[in-house]
């Protein structure tokens, strides 16, 4: 079986390895480094579930392959924030209740984030279109947009992040925020 070598830094830590020139970049993370904050809703580049970002920009992560990451740097849902250190997106969709079973989270927070540094104050509308890509099946868009505003104005506000190891956030399902198993 023919493979090819690939070294690619992902939230910051550079991993190398033999892979098989199909295999997905979204296979890659979860299968080969056991990051499974990053989901597959379709596998067919429609959902968003499975968005990270390259290089700083928002990528469906299964309309690529790994060896096309190679050299390149990867930023899942876990290297956004953790439960001591919650990204202020990921605290505004737990404030925001911009989450209900959580499957499409990761990817919806990953792309809002590449949206306001783009755009660090987008009205509904913008926010909208901007997410396009990101289908919620539980429906909650309202919540979502939500969520990115808040946490837009927590972006540029350079809002400390929260340790909610400390302080529990009531009722909210924390993991999904911060990469849940799926
Ligand atoms: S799994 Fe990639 S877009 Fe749905
Ligand atoms: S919260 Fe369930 S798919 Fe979006």
């Amino acid at each position: 079986m023919q493979t090819v070598d690939i070294t690619v830094t992902v939230n910051g830590q550079e991993y190398s390895a033999d892979v098989e020139p199909r295999l997905l970049l979204v296979h890659f993370l979860r299968d080969r480094l056991d990051m499974t904050g990053t989901h597959v809703g379709c596998d067919t580049s429609s959902c968003g579930a499975c968005t990270v970002l390259l290089d700083g920009v928002s990528v469906k992560s299964c309309t690529m392959f790994a060896a096309q990451a190679d050299g390149r740097e990867v930023t899942t849902i876990e290297g956004l924030g953790s439960t001591t250190s919650l990204h202020p997106m990921q605290e505004a969709f737990w404030a925001e209740h911009g989450l209900q079973c959580g499957y499409c989270t990761p990817g919806m927070i990953v792309a809002a984030v590449d949206l306001v540094k783009r755009n660090p104050d987008p009205s509904d509308e913008e926010i909208r279109a901007g997410l396009e890509g990101n289908l919620c099946r539980c429906t909650g868009y309202q919540h979502i947009v939500n969520a990115v505003k808040s946490g837009a104005a927590a972006m540029k506000a350079n809002t400390p992040r929260t340790n909610v190891k400390d302080a529990p956030l009531e009722g909210a399902p924390v993991h999904e925020l911060v990469g849940g198993a799926h």
